[in-house]
């Protein structure tokens, strides 16, 4: 007589070695990029009140940073910069004695297994907070291209492994990777903010990075939440135009596109968990409303199954030192 039910997916749950042994998604902390935020001076570390954990840092500290990062076994960092003057045209942003500039030389030097990523962009260093320069109350594309190319330059100039445009201009993957391959930079790659959503998930950044716009919004340039068809097509012009690794942000909401551009493009996906994904975990976590290790460990983990390969995130610490205790769920 057959015995029912023929199938007890439970069988293979019923013991942690046998749940171990048969989990089809694994964390690793070499896939974790973790963001940090530089400013000029010493001994500062400017704690940031959205983001509990996060800081601004002065370069020495950051070091502090990219040392435990190291030790972590933690893939990568992304560099932010908060400059000492703003202006129309963020020309602080292509300073080659920047906070960035300095932070990557001495990231370099200290640990030069460390991926190190810069973020490529004009609104921390704008006075107005948008991503480009300004004409007739609009974002100048074409007028800011120029500007991150000579960003991006300066950046790979002071030993960037990788520079990542956030920036949502049209073309600045073409402008950048023509930029770098005239003065030399050939084998620097380009990781785009492909799909970018504009929206609410910025703010907690948006402080630690001093960069909110003074006026307007960012809609006319990241993309529509409820665009996932376009999304795609951002993502292909910028592997036509030369990009070598593809993000989606935020990765939370969006875990569809992150699915689609893994398995249409084939190309390598990073997800960045940004900063209001990290503050509504620590917050909720803070009011013991949500177990916050185990939250964050699937939260990576369905970033992840979505078909991500590196994951940019502020809990890269956490989930590293949890994984390196054993973590399993
Ligand atoms: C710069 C940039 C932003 C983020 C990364 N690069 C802010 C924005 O577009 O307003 C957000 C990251 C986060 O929220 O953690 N353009």
């Amino acid at each position: 007589m057959a015995s029912f039910p023929k199938h007890r997916p439970r069988r293979l749950r019923r013991t942690a070695a046998l749940r171990r042994l048969v989990r089809e998604t694994r964390l690793s902390p070499d896939q974790f990029i973790l963001p940090l935020f530089v400013r000029s001076g010493k001994g500062i570390r400017n704690p940031i009140a959205s983001m509990p954990g996060v800081a601004q840092s002065s370069v020495d500290e950051l070091l502090a940073d990219a040392r435990e990062a190291v030790s972590l076994g933690i893939g990568g960092i992304l560099l932010f910069g908060i400059p000492d003057t703003k202006d129309a045209r963020g020309s602080s942003a292509w300073d080659d004695k920047g906070p960035v500039q300095e932070a990557v030389r001495a990231v370099k030097a200290e640990c030069p297994a460390l991926v190190v990523i810069t973020d490529v962009c004009l609104c921390e260093y704008t006075d107005h907070g948008h991503c480009g320069v300004i004409k007739d109350g609009e974002v100048d594309n074409d007028a800011t291209l120029e500007l991150l190319a000579r960003e991006a330059v300066s950046h790979a100039k002071a030993g960037a492994d990788v520079v990542a445009p956030s920036d949502m201009m049209d073309g600045r993957v073409a402008a950048i990777r023509a930029a770098l391959d005239g003065k030399g930079f050939q084998n620097t790659p380009i990781l785009s903010y492909a799909a970018k959503f504009a929206g609410a998930f910025y703010g907690p950044f948006r402080e630690a990075a001093e960069s909110t716009p003074q006026f307007g919004d960012r809609r006319g340039y990241q993309l529509n939440a409820a665009n996932g068809e376009e999304a795609m097509r951002e993502v292909w012009t910028d592997i036509d135009e030369g990009a070598d690794m593809v993000m989606v942000k935020p990765a939370g909401p969006f875990l569809d596109v992150i699915h689609r551009v893994k398995s249409e493009t084939g190309y390598p996906v990073a997800a960045y968990q940004v900063s209001s994904e990290y503050a509504m975990i620590q917050a909720a976590s803070e009011r013991g409303w949500v177990d916050g290790d185990r939250a964050i460990m699937e939260s990576l983990l369905g970033i992840r199954r979505a078909g991500a390969d590196v994951i940019i995130t502020y809990f890269a610490r956490r989930a590293a030192t949890l994984l390196k205790q054993g973590w399993d769920a």
